[in-house]
């Protein structure tokens, strides 16, 4: 098909402002234009791209998230090894390394670069003409792990960098750094985290790793991994005579270069560098473990070399780690909303990183036994970048005679209720639905920000509430009364005017909210908007079979089996038609779901199709919200199958999977082109 010169044009014109705009915003953060008009301009791009789908490029800003979820991630060898980094402890050893500079530099330039060394994973993205066709962890340095799809979703990482473009057939660029997780992103997803009843995630670069090593990208695009980049070569060549000028030559690229590094010119200055960072980190929004030290000169750090492991010429000057010791006087276990037990050490309180610290989560029955942990014990305990302190070694040589094991609790400690650990877990749960610890956590959740948001329902309140019998599940704040209420501890006329209104205010939350308020095992607030959407009311949800749950796009066996759960048991069923009598919003616009309409659909295309290429016919199906699949499972919607279709179709008939030809495929979207709103109102629009 020819295209007419227009839209190539527009099209170019578009992805250079949004790339320039993405750099300002993601790179610098120092954005030029609202982000409405931002929005505005993907906007535009995307609905330029709709109509002229053979102009797509994988570097379009557009193409951030893509893809299908990966069945597992594949080994990559390094083109060079990515080494790690000495460690020098203390002044002396520092002084060591200046030394052995000096020697290799007989008499020459003897100039060092300090650089935050950011606690993360290292990472290598190789460019090719200006485009980013890899993403490579460091693995054991000699090969690592694919995770292409999950860097394109990084925004700070550029797609495509016109810089890079036009110097000569062939040539690759890799850029190599340090990939990590703010901590305002870690706090925000160890936070939701708990609400569903997830294990936490003990540090940023935890987080970090088991995000990079994700197989959805979709999920890694709403974490906020971010990246700095500190080395560059082109053709496996330094593109420069100094490392300072690499990292302005990064920098001048488009890629984000962590601005807090200096040229020293004295160890002297290198020491203070160090002190002004330790001091310093606290006020930092990542985490940072440290400060490297590299030769500036090329050619100097090619004359020193490298061990197999570590380069001669640069070395880490670790902080001293933000640890205390302590003593724990108990390990009590604490009952979260999915019935969660989950142990934590009450601390002798000790001051640690500018706060007391006297309680500290041990996560679950695996991490005690890890830690060797007992009661009596005198342990480190470390202030990582979450709130919560965690307890990081014991001191074994410290352990009085009485020290004793923690026992793992036999019964709920709150309802005596039987307690429970699953296969697959290192937690225990309650597992009575009536154990009144329980009821308080979901209570709290249900009125939380995100959910129903019933502001001045704190923990006090709702522990005189259920003490006093006034309620037992959260349907029932809907029947409060001010009488009920004005003769509650610290509670007058006017606080509870206050909270009535709030309650009746709460009515009008979304079924999504309502949905992400019952606390249902492994539904997030996503999770929760996309059943919404899909089902349009809670009846409708509570009613779903596995089957349909499953076939719901990014709701996979897990939820689904967790949200069938939640609807049979009696306790919930009957709040549930409480929550109808209080006439609380439980229906919701759905999104179409008519065979007019691909939204949220998994497609599997086979076989060789006549008219349409597989790509064409892929850009079809994903234009219309839906998704192409290389499998054929339950949770399949339709099968495309062209000519010498082979397993995957025999796969499809023995699951009952609907199959169409190619000509019944074409008719079926082109139906949908006839209404274009249907498709228009419901496509994916999850971030570029
Ligand atoms: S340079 C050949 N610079 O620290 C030199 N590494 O403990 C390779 N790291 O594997 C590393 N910040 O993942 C360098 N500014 C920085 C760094 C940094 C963090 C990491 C990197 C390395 C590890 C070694």
């Amino acid at each position: 098909m020819s295209v007419k010169s227009e839209p190539v044009e527009q099209i170019a014109g578009l992805r250079e402002r949004i790339r320039y705009h993405e750099h300002r915003y993601y790179v610098l953060a120092d954005p030029e234009i609202a982000d409405g008009e931002f929005d505005e301009l993907v906007r535009q791009l995307r609905r330029l791209e709709a109509a002229h789908p053979e102009l797509v490029t994988p570097d379009s800003p557009t193409q951030r998230v893509g893809g299908n979820p990966a069945e597992g991630l594949v080994a990559v060898e390094h083109t060079l090894p990515m080494l790690s980094l000495d460690n020098a402890y203390g002044e002396s050893e520092l002084l060591d390394f200046d030394r052995r500079v000096r020697e290799a530099a007989t008499g020459g330039q003897t100039g060092l670069v300090c650089e935050l060394k950011i606690d993360g994973l290292s990472l290598a993205l190789t460019f090719e003409n200006g485009t980013l066709v890899r993403g490579v962890t460091r693995g054991d340095g000699l090969r690592g792990e694919d995770v292409t799809a999950n860097v394109r979703t990084i925004r700070s990482v550029p797609l495509h960098v016109p810089a890079l473009r036009h110097r000569g057939q062939g040539e690759k660029v890799e850029v190599r750094g340090e990939v990590f997780l703010p901590l305002d992103s870690f706090r925000k997803l160890n936070r939701e985290r708990e609400k569903n009843g997830e294990p936490l995630f003990a540090n940023p670069r935890n987080a970090a790793a088991g995000t990079l090593r994700t197989l959805n990208p979709k999920v890694v695009a709403g974490r906020n991994l971010d990246v700095f980049l500190y080395q560059a070569l082109v053709d496996g060549q330094v593109p420069c005579r100094n490392h300072s000028e690499v990292l302005k030559w990064l920098g001048a690229a488009g890629f984000k270069v962590n601005p807090e590094w200096k040229r020293c010119s004295s160890v002297q200055e290198v020491m203070d560098f160090c002190r002004l960072w330790e001091g310093k980190r606290k006020d930092l929004d990542y985490e940072i473990d440290g400060v490297v030290v590299k030769v500036d000169s090329i050619p100097l750090q090619h004359d020193m070399g490298e061990t197999s492991k570590f380069p001669r010429w640069a070395v880490a000057c670790k902080f001293r780690a933000q640890q205390a010791t302590t003593v724990v006087n108990d390990i009590q276990v604490q009952v979260g909303r999915t019935g969660a037990l989950t142990p934590v050490a009450m601390l002798q309180p000790v001051r640690l990183a500018g706060s007391t610290i006297s309680r500290a989560t041990l996560h679950n029955l695996d991490e005690i036994a890890r830690l060797g942990i007992k009661i009596g014990d005198t342990v480190w305990v470390e202030k990582g970048g979450d709130v919560i302190p965690k307890v990081v070694k014991v001191v074994e040589n410290l352990r009085p005679p009485e020290a004793r094991d923690f026992a793992p609790p036999r019964q709920c400690p709150a309802c005596q209720g039987e307690v429970r650990r699953s296969e697959d877990e290192a937690v225990l749960r309650c597992i009575d639905p009536a154990c009144s610890a329980k009821i308080k956590a979901s209570l709290l959740h249900f009125s939380s920000r995100k959910a129903l948001r019933i502001e001045g329902l704190g923990e006090a309140l709702v522990d005189q509430l259920l003490e006093k019998g006034l309620i037992q599940d959260p349907a029932d704040l809907y029947a409060l009364k001010h009488e009920d209420l004005a003769g509650l501890d610290r509670m007058g006329d006017k606080s509870a005017r206050n909270l009535l209104e709030q309650i009746e205010a709460s009515r009008k939350r979304s079924l999504g909210q309502v949905i992400f308020g019952l606390g249902i095992r492994h539904v997030g607030e996503r999770t929760a908007m996309v059943l919404a959407r899909h089902f349009g009311s809670l009846e409708n949800l509570s009613k779903a079979p596995q089957e349909t749950l499953e076939s719901v796009f990014e709701v996979g066996p897990v939820v689904a089996e967790s949200v069938g759960q939640f609807f049979v048991q009696p306790g919930n069923r009957q709040m549930v038609k409480k929550l109808r009598k209080a006439e609380l919003n439980l229906e919701e616009e759905r999104a179409e779901s008519s065979t007019s309409d691909l939204e949220g659909q998994q497609v599997v295309l086979t076989g060789r199709l006549a008219e349409l290429t597989r790509e064409e016919a892929g850009r079809m199906i994903t234009r219309r919200g839906g998704r192409v699949t290389s499998s054929v499972s339950k949770k399949t919607a339709f099968l495309v199958a062209g000519e010498e279709a082979g397993g995957k179709l025999a796969k499809a008939r023995q699951l009952g999977v609907r199959v169409m030809n190619e000509t019944e495929f074409l008719s079926l979207v082109r139906r949908q082109e006839d209404q274009p709103h249907a498709g228009e109102k419901t496509a994916h629009h999850s971030g570029t």
